[in-house]
């Protein structure tokens, strides 16, 4: 431990910062860094400073895709760059509360009476930010909706879903969430629930609501069969900034959240994480301290500690926002440099009767930033030992857990909140939006593409091709039973044989597609045909 303990509290004094407007404290005393850090980095921050300008300015924050970055306009219109930009997103909010309110009091209904559930489709950037808020705000028998996810294309969890809907379909509002529009998991998701409701009878336009692009084909799909109603997704909101878009402000004033009180939180946080004043600037500190911890080049891993239930998946939230932001093979003057930072964590103290051992006596490889919540639940407590509730044993564990990284010297940021509430999710949201922003320009790239997932996505449609072919070949040769080589070589994918080979296993295991497996002397030499 580098520090004394009346070091410490000493460095406690001069590192740990209030923000009482936000119900935020930022406590950076257990990273080492000299002094005059601080100071060390103004210059690397005068240039991400005016580059936070011009992007909020409306200046092309996301060269490769020549857009604007403009998620911090969706909580202060007002800022927008455009008359018409400010016109969409407040013309945008006061529909989703019209219709919010129209779902409530049941003038928008189902076929089988007014909307009790919601099903939200989508994924990544489109699923993460509703997934996190609905957990962290809601409370299950009393949110005026019950909220529901398909956020994969798995059909065993499709089905599960369906049937923990049981019965209700018929009084369960489904949002269909995409930026592209053409995303194939959604589609899926989509698909896959209109069938549901087909098979209960039910016409899915008249339970279906579009949050995507205009002139996207799910915005043409929900046109043509007549959908409830259709959200905007814009081309300047990143799916991973989308949270207080339509795509999380819609179904979060459906379950009954106080979206104002969201928004308000995200602007009241961004009034201080604009400031050019590194000191005052939770943000930019909060980036300063990933950049010397990590060297620059992300050499730590981010380990997210949550000691709160409703803050859990904030973790696989901030794993997203990170890791797609920031994951970049090359910087903006296009040089090698395979940047990131790998962020991991569910909650504690769970964790700490899990991996959190290996984080203080294994590979230190990581720093952790713990989230901690002043106010336990709704103030309602016993005392499970005298003078002793659950929630300070919540607030032992952290302590105790940040003191013992610590003595074996592993590095943490503290993050308080005062309380968890609607406010708190927009600061926390705001607070770390800006804060990869800053970062990214600190390392010179581009936080607000991702060519790697769009890279991902072609990939799979290759493999969907070639078991397209594969299955015709199938088809026309049903007499012969053929090794996976065999099939590679007949449809043109000689050197794909790895891929046939996986094909033919998934087909042979899918009875839908009617292939049987028939084993031979070797497992490569097993044959595959057509009943
Ligand atoms: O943040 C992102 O850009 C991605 O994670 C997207 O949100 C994700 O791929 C889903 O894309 P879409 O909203 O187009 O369906």
């Amino acid at each position: 431990m580098p520090y004394s303990k009346q070091q410490l509290w000493q460095r406690f004094k001069k590192y740990y910062q209030e923000f009482p407007q936000l119900g935020l404290s930022l406590d950076i005393s257990r990273v080492n860094f000299p002094d005059d850090f601080f100071a060390a980095m103004a210059p690397r921050f005068e240039k991400a400073f005016q580059q936070m300008k011009q992007l909020e300015a409306g200046g092309i924050a996301n060269p490769d895709e020549k857009r604007m970055v403009g998620h911090y306009w969706l909580r202060n219109p007002a800022l927008a760059p455009l008359p018409e930009i400010r016109n969409a997103i407040e013309e945008t909010n006061r529909s989703i509360k019209s219709f919010a309110r129209r779902v409530h009091d049941g003038s928008v209904r189902g076929a089988t009476g007014s909307f009790k559930n919601l099903l939200l489709i989508g994924i990544g950037g489109s699923a993460l930010g509703p997934q996190f808020v609905s957990k962290a705000l809601g409370q299950t028998n009393r949110d005026k909706l019950q909220p529901y996810f398909f956020d994969n294309t798995d059909p065993d969890g499709i089905d599960n879903t369906v049937s923990h809907i049981g019965s209700d379909l018929g009084r369960t509002l489904c949002l269909v969430v995409s930026k592209s529009g053409g995303t194939k998991e959604t589609r899926n998701g989509m698909l896959e629930a209109k069938a549901a409701y087909e098979r209960e009878g039910l016409d899915f336009g008249q339970h279906a609501v579009a949050i995507t692009s205009a002139q996207s084909e799910l915005d043409k799909l929900a046109i043509q069969e007549n959908w409830l109603t259709r959200f905007p997704m814009w081309d300047w909101v990143g799916g991973r900034t989308s949270e207080l878009s339509a795509v999380g402000l819609l179904p979060a004033a459906l379950q009954g959240f106080d979206i104002d009180s969201m928004l308000a939180g995200a602007r009241a946080c961004d009034d201080y994480t604009r400031s050019p004043n590194l000191a005052m600037n939770p943000s930019a500190r909060l980036s300063a301290i990933w950049f010397v911890i990590g060297n620059g080049k992300g050499e730590k891993n981010m380990v997210v500690l949550p000691y709160n239930d409703r803050l859990e998946l904030f973790s696989k939230y901030l794993q997203q926002l990170i890791m797609e932001s920031l994951g970049k093979e090359r910087d903006l003057d296009g040089r090698l440099v395979n940047q990131g930072i790998t962020v991991l964590g569910n909650k504690g103290s769970t964790d700490q009767h899990s991996y959190v051992q290996q984080l203080r006596d294994g590979l230190d490889n990581f720093f952790v930033t713990f989230i901690r919540v002043l106010r336990n639940g709704d103030g309602r407590a016993i005392l499970v030992e005298p003078d002793v509730t659950s929630g300070d044993y919540l607030d032992g564990f952290i302590q105790g857990t940040r003191r013992a990284l610590y003595e074996n010297g592993r590095q943490s940021v503290v993050i308080t909140l005062a309380e968890v509430s609607p406010f708190a999710v927009g600061v926390l949201i705001a607070l770390f939006e800006r804060a990869v922003g800053y970062y990214a320009s600190l390392i010179n790239i581009n936080a607000y593409h991702q060519p790697g997932v769009e890279s991902g996505k072609k990939a799979a449609s290759t493999v969907i091709d070639l078991q397209r072919r594969v299955l015709k070949h199938l088809r026309e040769n049903a007499a012969k039973a053929l090794t996976a080589e065999a099939v590679a070589q007949t449809v043109g994918a000689a050197d794909e044989a790895e891929v046939v080979f996986n094909i033919c296993e998934h087909l042979a295991a899918n009875p839908v597609h009617k292939v049987v497996r028939v084993a031979g002397e070797s497992l490569f030499e097993a044959t595959y045909k057509l009943l």
